[in-house]
């Protein structure tokens, strides 16, 4: 980012949102965005196949799609729904359904634990907006592929199956996101032994994967014969004792919807903890350096970072009643909705944020837009709208 601007918003509060109001983002804002967003997002469908979704930007500005086994694959459809759900476009429906079911084969291929993100993101939003029972179906069966990895001598469900240096049993922080697919196939599905995997997933992450100032570790290794805990490293971060920020977004969000999803306090306490931290170390837009401990003068930020917290702040502060929580989410969408990082209608290839970062140590998706990063911010937004007080 620009030098000259970052002082502007140090020094000058300069943002994209007004400051007379109650509330900073104006409906007449949130209705911009979503316009831009219906126009972003329809470029992107142009340019799909059956069996590819949106991405990111190669070089040379042209869009880099994936197969429908990434990660990322739920990010798009779900993006759509959010459009929807406050535009109320048919056309964006039919658009939001037609990608959702794209994703109906990851049931029967070789998957790892980010189904979740895949089938939560996208048939659990067009489940909430719809109702319609085939989509209960696709979530509960994908709750049930999820849990078989779950190992109950570890605790903890296996993230990766490909192995490198020394893993044996690879866990990232990163999956903490995917139990929700549990607790909704548990709500679903009446099967209270998914709530249960969740939950215990999220019981041995907490004793395992935190330091003692509530930052995580990205990479836990542990041995499935005995469950111990073999080695706590970084693969996406600055280093191996290093806070990479989407991690610590990950943690948030994760600990935050845990306990909106089951109620135990242990959970909320977990995600106060973590926000707390995050309060303190924030830079002063609101949006993360792309690894907290990178010690370089200027070290790119991560918006998809940003995006991730904004959207967990904001249910943190509604299950806590602090205020602070709201206004740092409030502070990083008014950073994210300034033309530094928001693009202007037909630019930016069809997506909306600029800035993301994957994965700067396999030199991947480095200061790129990012299909999760969109995905966040929407529903953030969404989440801005409806929240009261
Ligand atoms: N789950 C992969 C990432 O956050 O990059």
């Amino acid at each position: 980012m620009k030098k000259w601007y970052l002082f502007l918003v140090a020094v000058l509060g300069l943002t994209a949102c007004g400051k007379d109001a109650g509330r900073a983002i104006s409906d007449q804002q949130l209705a911009d965005v979503f316009s831009l967003a219906e126009k972003q997002y329809l470029m992107l469908d142009e340019q799909l196949t059956d069996s590819t979704m949106p991405r990111t930007l190669n070089a040379d500005g042209t869009l880099r799609t994936s197969d429908l086994n990434w990660w990322c694959s739920g990010f798009f459809p779900g993006s759509l729904w959010y459009i929807y759900e406050f535009g109320q476009s048919p056309v964006i429906r039919d658009m939001a359904l037609k990608q959702t079911q794209k994703l109906k084969p990851l049931l029967e291929m070789n998957t790892d634990h980010d189904i979740g993100f895949q089938l939560n993101c996208s048939y659990g939003n067009a489940y909430r907006l719809t109702d319609d029972e085939t989509c209960r179906d696709v979530l509960v069966a994908g709750a049930w592929k999820l849990a078989q990895r779950m190992n109950p001598t570890t605790g903890v469900i296996r993230s990766w199956d490909f192995l490198r240096k020394g893993w044996k049993y690879p866990v990232i922080i990163d999956n903490m996101m995917n139990l929700e697919l549990l607790t909704v196939g548990a709500r679903l599905g009446g099967e209270e032994q998914l709530g249960q995997v969740a939950r215990t997933h999220a019981d041995t992450t907490m004793k395992n994967h935190f330091r003692a100032d509530y930052t995580s570790y990205h990479l836990v290794n542990y041995d499935p014969e005995t469950g111990e805990v073999l080695s706590r490293e970084t693969v996406q971060g600055y280093a191996d004792e290093s806070a990479w920020s989407r991690g610590q977004a990950w943690a948030l969000y994760g600990y935050s919807m845990m306990y909106r999803e089951t109620g135990e306090a242990r959970y909320l306490v977990q995600a106060k903890n973590i926000g707390d931290m995050l309060l303190k170390r924030l830079p002063d837009d609101g949006i993360p350096y792309w690894d907290f401990d990178d010690p370089q003068e200027n070290p790119l930020r991560d918006v998809s970072a940003a995006a991730i917290m904004a959207s967990a702040f904001i249910q943190l502060s509604e299950h806590t009643g602090n205020k602070d929580y709201f206004s740092m989410a409030e502070k990083q969408l008014c950073t994210m909705l300034t033309p530094e990082y928001l693009a202007t209608a037909g630019s930016n290839g069809g997506f909306l944020l600029k800035h993301g970062v994957g994965n700067i140590p396999d030199n991947s998706e480095v200061d790129v837009p990012l299909t999760y990063a969109d995905y966040y911010f929407l529903e953030a937004l969404v989440r801005y709208w409806k929240h009261e007080g």
